[in-house]
C-alpha cells in the first residue's frame, strides 16, 4: 500500500484499529495526537426492501432512475467512495481528505461541521445554507460530475464552505450523467424543501440557479416535475404521517410552483 501518501501517525492509526475491533458502530469521530478523525467502515452489500418498492413506485411513472441504488455497499463501492474522495480532491472540489485506507474502513479528516440537514434544522441561516450548498451541486455539475446520494444530509458547512461527503453509489453504472445530475437535484430538494413554510424565496434562488444547468438535466427536471406534482396533494402535516410524508408532499409543492410558473402562456 502507497502508505507515504498518508498524513497520518502510526500510533495514531494502531488506536483506530484498537478501536475498530471494540465499538459496533459503522462509523465514528476519533481525535489523534493532533488532528480529530472520521473513521468509516465498509458497508456490507445489501439490498434494501424500502428501495425495491420505491424503486417498482417511480418505475410505474418511468423514473425509476431516481430510486436509490438496489445494490450497493461491499467492495464496489467502497472503492468507488476512495476513488471519488481522490478524484474530487484533485479537482478542487471540497472532499474530506482521505487520510487512511484500511482493509475494510477508511479515515478520513474530520470536518469541522455540520451537514445540510441538521444546519437548516437549526433554522437561523436556512436559506442561505440552502443556497450554499445548492450553489455547490450546480458548480459541481458544471465539471460534468455528479454525487452519489445527494441528500442535505451528505453535505456539510464548514465556516461556510461546502463539502460533499458519502460515495458508496456509482449512478452513472445505471444512468447517464444527465439523469444522474437531476437525480442530484430531486434527492436534495426532497431533503431540503419540507423545511421552508413558502417556497417562495427558494424558487427564486432555484430558478437563478438552474438556468444555468444543462438543457438536458433542466428537461429531465421539467419531466419529474410534470410526472410528480401530484405529491403536493399528501398531507402536510408531520404528525402523524412523518418526515418522508411530509417530504414528498413539500418536493410536490415545489416542483409544482417551478412547473407552473416555467408554462408558456396562451
Ligand atoms: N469527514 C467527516 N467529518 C465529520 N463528520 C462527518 C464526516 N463524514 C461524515 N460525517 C457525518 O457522519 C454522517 C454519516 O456519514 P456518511 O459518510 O454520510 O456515512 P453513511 O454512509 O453512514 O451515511 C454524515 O451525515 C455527517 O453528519
Ligand atoms: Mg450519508
Amino acid at each position: 500500500m502507497d502508505s507515504d501518501k498518508y498524513q497520518i501517525d502510526l500510533s495514531d492509526l494502531a488506536s483506530i484499529q484498537a478501536l475498530l475491533d471494540q465499538k459496533a458502530a459503522r462509523s465514528f469521530l476519533f481525535q489523534g495526537s493532533r488532528d480529530r478523525y472520521f473513521v468509516k467502515r465498509n458497508r456490507p452489500t445489501k439490498t434494501p426492501t424500502v428501495p425495491f418498492l420505491v424503486k417498482g413506485f417511480l418505475g410505474f411513472f418511468g423514473l425509476g432512475y431516481l430510486a436509490p441504488s438496489l445494490n450497493y455497499g461491499g467492495k464496489d463501492s467502497f472503492q468507488y467512495e476512495i476513488d471519488t474522495l481522490r478524484r474530487f480532491k484533485d479537482l478542487g472540489i471540497s472532499v474530506p481528505r482521505l487520510m487512511f485506507r484500511g482493509d475494510n474502513y477508511i479515515v478520513l479528516e474530520a470536518l469541522d461541521g455540520e451537514n445540510v440537514d441538521i444546519l437548516m434544522g437549526d433554522g437561523r441561516n436556512r436559506l442561505s445554507v440552502w443556497v450554499a450548498a445548492a450553489s455547490e451541486i450546480m458548480s459541481l455539475h458544471q465539471h460534468k460530475l455528479c454525487l452519489s446520494q445527494g441528500f442535505a444530509r451528505n453535505i456539510m458547512l464548514v465556516d461556510g464552505r461546502v463539502f460533499f461527503i458519502d460515495f458508496e453509489e456509482n449512478p452513472l453504472e445505471n444512468m447517464d450523467l444527465a439523469k444522474a445530475q437531476a437525480r442530484d437535484w430531486i434527492y436534495f430538494l426532497l431533503s431540503s424543501t419540507w423545511q421552508f413554510d413558502s417556497m417562495d424565496q427558494v424558487l427564486l434562488h432555484w430558478r437563478s440557479l438552474i438556468a444555468v444547468e444543462s438543457p438536458s438535466v433542466r428537461n429531465h427536471l421539467t419531466q419529474i416535475a410534470q410526472r410528480m406534482n401530484w405529491l403536493r396533494f399528501l398531507p402536510k402535516k408531520r404528525k402523524p404521517w412523518g418526515r418522508d410524508i411530509m417530504q414528498l408532499q413539500a418536493i410536490g409543492r415545489f416542483l409544482f410552483q417551478w412547473e407552473y410558473a416555467n408554462k408558456p402562456e396562451t
